[in-house]
């Protein structure tokens, strides 16, 4: 059994008031289509795929599917219908199942097409998501005599991926001349039951600007920034130089540690890994990793960016707070944040207070330094 897609997405885009064709108006910086298109990357339930587009809009179309396999792009019709049908006829030969889903529902997400291809697997010939109404119906024009007449609780709102029978579904659009506003209404008028699965609220058509405007706001928070903060703390050992914030401190006592004990470094590579969710120090160079003793901090940090780079995640900014009597952080603070924001490769700035003679701080013992890293996705 071979399952197709199609994504109709030939439409102008009239109410979104757009120059550009619906499908290719940039949702978040990404065109609606490859937004549509990031569910299938996720769910690769399907075997091949049909894009719909208007005429000139081929080559773009099959650049935003590269990297996938199996794609065909064909020209649309006037109406939503007719797309639908060059969609169909552009099906490999064979293909038992296809859902049907507009461009315009760019963030469905894929669980939805895992249920309406399930149904189809049961044995159903038509299916289609549904999600509650949650406004008050009335009849428009006949008001006073349809106050609280309509039960929405009987109601749903149709949403895409539709998912057929294809044999069914190319019957039923060969026997009808009518126009329908969904593929399973043109199934039903050919007397097959259309069965109904949960739908999902992100799967709402971007029909005007407002829709797009909800659209960016939920692709933004899903790049909301990755925060975490951490500390470092070490022993001063006056026998030691003092390495701190990448810089050399002659004269100034050192730090004791497995390795230079730069304790701002650490506490920076500790912030950016528990951002990034990968762990601390430990994990990466903890003493069980003898080749990382007495290592330059500058090693950790250079390891730990290369692993964010392979995790799609890249330094926004860091902040780091010295708790200390010494070093005097202020003369030198701004070649340390140079310094720093080299080696990170994004914005590191500085500060530094000491604890009133309180502590560990307060008598002279040890340094804290206390970093805030923010990330973004690449
Ligand atoms: N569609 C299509 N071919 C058409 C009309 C619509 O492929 N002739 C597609 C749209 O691209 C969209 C889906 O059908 O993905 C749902 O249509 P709709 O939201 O109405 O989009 P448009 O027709 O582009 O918008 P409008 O009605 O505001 O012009
Ligand atoms: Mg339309």
């Amino acid at each position: 059994m071979t399952t197709a897609v199609i994504i109709v997405a030939a439409g102008s885009g009239s109410r979104l008031g757009s120059p550009l064709p619906k499908a290719f108006v940039p949702v978040a910086g990404a065109p609606m289509l490859q937004r549509a298109l990031g569910a299938l990357t996720d769910w690769t339930r399907w075997d091949s795929l049909v894009l719909v587009v208007p005429e000139g809009y081929e080559a773009p179309a099959q650049a935003l599917a590269t990297g996938m396999e199996s794609v065909h792009v064909v020209v649309g019709g006037e109406t939503r219908g007719d797309s639908v049908q060059q969609g169909l006829a552009a099906l490999p030969e064979g293909t038992s199942y296809v859902l049907i889903h507009d461009a315009a529902r760019a963030l469905m997400p894929p669980e939805v097409f895992d249920r309406v291809l399930d149904a189809l697997e049961s044995g159903a010939k038509g299916v289609i998501p549904h999600v509650p109404v949650v406004d008050t119906l009335v009849t428009v024009g006949d008001l006073s005599s349809t106050q609280g007449g309509v039960n929405r609780d009987e109601l749903g709102s149709v949403q895409t991926p539709q998912g057929f029978g294809v044999e069914a579904l190319v019957n039923a659009y060969a026997s009808t001349t009518q126009e329908f506003t969904d593929d399973a209404a043109v199934l039903r008028s050919a007397g097959h039951e259309v069965l109904g699965v949960e739908g999902h609220p992100r799967g709402f058509k971007i029909t005007y600007p407002d829709d797009l405007l909800r659209a960016e706001s939920l692709l933004g928070s899903n790049g909301a920034p990755l925060v975490a903060v951490a500390m470092d703390v070490h022993q001063f050992d006056s026998g030691e130089p003092l390495r701190l914030a990448g810089l050399d401190w002659p004269g100034e006592p050192g730090l004791s540690g497995h390795s230079d004990g730069d304790a701002v470094l650490h506490a920076i590579v500790d912030a950016i890994l528990n951002a990034a969710g990968l762990g601390d120090l430990g994990t990466h160079f903890g003493s069980a990793r003898p080749e990382f003793a007495g290592a330059n901090s500058q090693v950790f940090l250079d390891h730990t960016l290369g692993l964010l780079k392979d995790y799609g995640l890249q330094v926004s900014s860091v902040a780091v707070q010295v708790v200390a009597e010494s070093p005097k952080i202020g003369p030198r603070r701004e070649e340390a944040e140079t310094t720093l924001s080299a080696l990170v490769g994004a914005p590191v700035s500085l500060s530094a207070t000491t604890t009133d003679g309180l502590g560990f701080t307060g008598r002279g013992e040890g340094l804290l330094a206390i970093a805030t890293a923010v990330l973004r996705r690449l």
